[in-house]
């Protein structure tokens, strides 16, 4: 028997800062708005052609491999999740394998949004659990910039998003009291809609008829999210998702070192923050400075928490995330 543990994180942000009153010189938004209702002062875009969601899933696996110690021809599996894939097919995920230069290992390509990351730890950890693999590599990236509608009519969606990525390497732990000791998944398809983009997607109509209709009224190629519906159903999952966890493994909210949320709206963080009584140093927030990310945020998070000294060896770590899909799920885990 196994346990999986993350031996290395890395992440990376293109350097282009957008702040909230550069959003407001396209768009009727303002600062005042989006800081009260989102908690985001600042997201980072890609500049055209300077990175894509594979380079820069590439550059934050790279430091995750350094970090845990390991040559990249160790790597046995390479899992990435992520909603902007640079290709409708193939997916990153043999991007990444050509990059970084790796065996022909496989690789598999995550798309659950939000909580893509959770999902990808999740599979990681099976694969460690039984003995197949000892190395894999987990990718979150996103370039949402480039999709998004940047006018007013999407500015209930645009000011959210920003562009990143996270890696982690996760490998086996022979001590199953540390490392990953469980994951909790969860779908909810009735809600598909609510927090999705219809187009590119076969299943609303062939490509050929998407080029020939092509117009600027047709907001199916931008996402479209019902904020306050998904906020209401994101502060019942997260709650949730995290107590199944934490009773899964006989342990109490206040057993807690650090909580990473998925980075979706600080609001919604600080509610489940005062939902399960924790303090401010074991809830890391960093959407501020980085808007959401998708996929990418926890990764990001994580690896920014580690950074500064905030997961140590023996802290209980407890990532949650809840998204598009609608899905959600949390992973338990013994630093
Ligand atoms: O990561 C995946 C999961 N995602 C989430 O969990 C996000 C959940 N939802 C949210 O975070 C919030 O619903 C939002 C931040 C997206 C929106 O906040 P809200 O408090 O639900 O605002 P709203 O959509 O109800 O809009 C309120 C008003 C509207 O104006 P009227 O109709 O009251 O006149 C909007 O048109 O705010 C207006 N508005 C804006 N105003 C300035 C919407 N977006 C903006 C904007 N700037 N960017």
């Amino acid at each position: 028997m196994y346990n999986s543990k993350i031996a290395g994180l890395g992440f990376y942000v293109p350097e282009n800062v957008v702040t909230n009153d550069d959003l407001s010189k396209v768009m009727d938004t303002n600062d005042e708005w989006i800081q009260e209702r989102t908690g985001i002062k600042e997201r980072r875009h890609v500049i055209k052609g300077a990175d894509t969601t594979t380079s820069m899933g590439v550059k934050a696996a790279q430091k995750a491999i350094e970090r845990a110690g390991i040559d990249k021809n160790d790597i046995d599996f390479i899992v990435f999740a992520t909603l902007s894939p640079d290709y409708y097919f193939p997916g990153p995920g043999v991007l990444v394998q050509r990059d970084l230069g790796l065996k022909t290992v496989g690789s598999l390509d995550v798309r659950n949004q939000c909580s893509g990351f959770v999902y990808g730890i999740s599979v990681a950890d099976q694969y460690i659990k039984s003995g197949m693999y000892k190395n894999v590599l987990v990718i979150g990236s996103e370039l949402h910039s480039h999709g998004l509608d940047m006018t007013t009519r999407g500015r209930g969606v645009s000011v959210i998003f920003g562009d990143g990525a996270g890696a982690a390497v996760l490998t086996r732990e022979e001590d199953t009291s540390k490392g990953i000791l469980s994951t909790h998944l969860h779908s909810e398809g009735q809600h598909a809609e609510e927090l999705s983009l219809i187009a590119p997607g076969m299943g609303k109509r062939w490509v050929t008829d998407i080029i020939e209709d092509a117009d600027s009224e047709d907001t199916s190629y931008f996402p479209y999210m019902n904020g306050q519906f998904v906020f209401k159903n994101a502060v019942v999952r997260f709650s949730e998702v995290i107590m199944e966890g934490l009773q899964k493994n006989h342990l109490k909210p206040e057993d807690i070192d650090m909580l990473i949320p998925h980075q979706a709206n600080l609001r919604i963080s600080q509610f489940i923050q005062k939902k399960f009584g924790l303090r401010d140093d074991q809830v890391f927030n960093n959407i501020m400075k980085y808007g959401n990310t998708t996929a990418a945020s926890i990764p990001i998070a994580l690896t920014e928490a580690w950074e500064e000294g905030k997961v140590n060896e023996g802290d209980l770590v407890v990532l949650a995330a809840f998204g598009s899909g609608f899905t959600w799920g949390s992973a338990i885990i013994r630093w």
